[in-house]
């Protein structure tokens, strides 16, 4: 549509109203998806980010309601966890491709490496996942990934690693939700990440490393395995946006990674000489255990920079630790609930 048609079609009130509207929508576009989707902002932010693995895998079932409440409870930023699906097709939070280890499936069925996908839901979910752990998590259950978005983006962010099972069935389940871009999505099969890209590009994607398999088929070890400028240019070509890598990384990787706009995620971190020398590094997130710890870790941090700037502490009338900074002294929170 030309300008000079434009101009025959319309009064040139409706025009200048027109143009108003758009240059308004315009600058509200350039912030719509950090307005719109949490996740983006979180992501964007500039201090270092506290994520869950498996919910708060050191005091909880991994992987279960009870661990993503209590990382939740911890104050964790964002909440990890890992999906199958079952033999009929729904999605299941789960880390091992076998059942053995985090459900009693062996001795209800009298056989050992009974994989996820060779159950339904209905009967993953009459599983005990919780009792091998602890006997005081004795029933709990296997959730499905719906139950887990519904209780984590209550109060927290979801960072979804799938372990198996193609794009269209998570964002099918996104869409439904109305959670698209309102959590991140992660895997190590940059194919993927690839494909999940293409279908929905609004989705916010992070690049686990190194990935499953080199280009020859593969797994990466010895200097593979570290963070480099070729790994993340490889990663950009995902749509990714964090790279989510081992502990093999360095400062300059860390730089190299923000010049091209990505931010790097290092995991599994679960003590605070680590997690200070990553913090050193400029990593923008560290996924833990233990998230009350590396909370610990970050407001000690603070603190120090603080004393260091020359503001001394807060008095008695001073502000309040949150819920999730309230800790006591080997890291783990003062109010856990279950
Ligand atoms: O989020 C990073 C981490 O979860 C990847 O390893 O084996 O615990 O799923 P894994
Ligand atoms: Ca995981």
């Amino acid at each position: 549509m030309t300008s000079e048609f434009l101009r025959r079609s319309f009064p040139e009130s409706l025009l200048t109203a027109a143009l108003s509207i758009s240059i308004v929508l315009g600058s509200l576009n350039m912030n719509a998806a950090e307005t719109i989707c949490p996740a983006v902002k979180l992501v964007a932010s500039q201090r270092p980010l506290v994520i869950g693995h498996r919910g708060y895998c050191q005091f909880a079932p991994e992987n279960t309601l009870p661990s993503f409440k209590l990382a939740m409870a911890a104050g964790a930023d964002l909440v990890e966890l890992d999906y199958h699906h079952s033999k009929d097709g729904k999605l299941v939070v789960i880390h091992d491709y076998e059942l053995d280890r985090t459900t009693d499936a062996t001795n209800r069925w009298a056989q050992k490496k009974i994989t996820v996908e060779s159950k339904t839901a209905v009967e993953l979910q009459s599983l005990d996942a919780g009792n091998w752990f602890n006997p005081k998590y004795a029933g709990t259950r296997i959730p499905l990934l719906s139950e887990a978005l519904d209780t984590i983006q209550k109060g927290s962010v979801t960072l979804i690693e799938r372990k198996a099972g193609a794009p269209a069935d998570c964002i099918k389940l996104l869409r439904e939700k109305g959670l698209i871009n309102h959590l991140v999505v992660q895997s190590f099969d940059w194919g993927y990440l690839r494909a999940f890209h293409e279908q929905e590009p609004g989705q916010l994607l992070g690049a686990l490393g190194p990935p499953a398999q080199l280009t020859n088929g593969k797994k990466p070890s010895g200097m593979a395995q570290e963070l480099s400028a070729t790994w993340l240019n490889e990663l950009r070509k995902t749509g990714a946006k964090v790279a989510v890598w081992n502990q093999k990384v360095s400062k300059e990787a860390v730089e190299f990674a923000h010049r091209q706009g990505l931010k790097v995620w290092v995991y599994t971190v679960n003590d605070q000489a680590l997690a200070n020398e990553l913090l050193d590094m400029g990593v923008d997130g560290l996924i833990t255990n233990n998230p009350s710890l590396i909370r610990k870790t970050l407001a000690t941090r603070v603190r120090k920079a603080s004393y260091g700037a020359g503001i001394t502490a807060p008095g008695p009338n001073g502000p309040k630790p949150t819920p999730g900074g309230k800790l006591a002294s080997d890291g783990v929170p003062t109010t856990l609930g279950t």
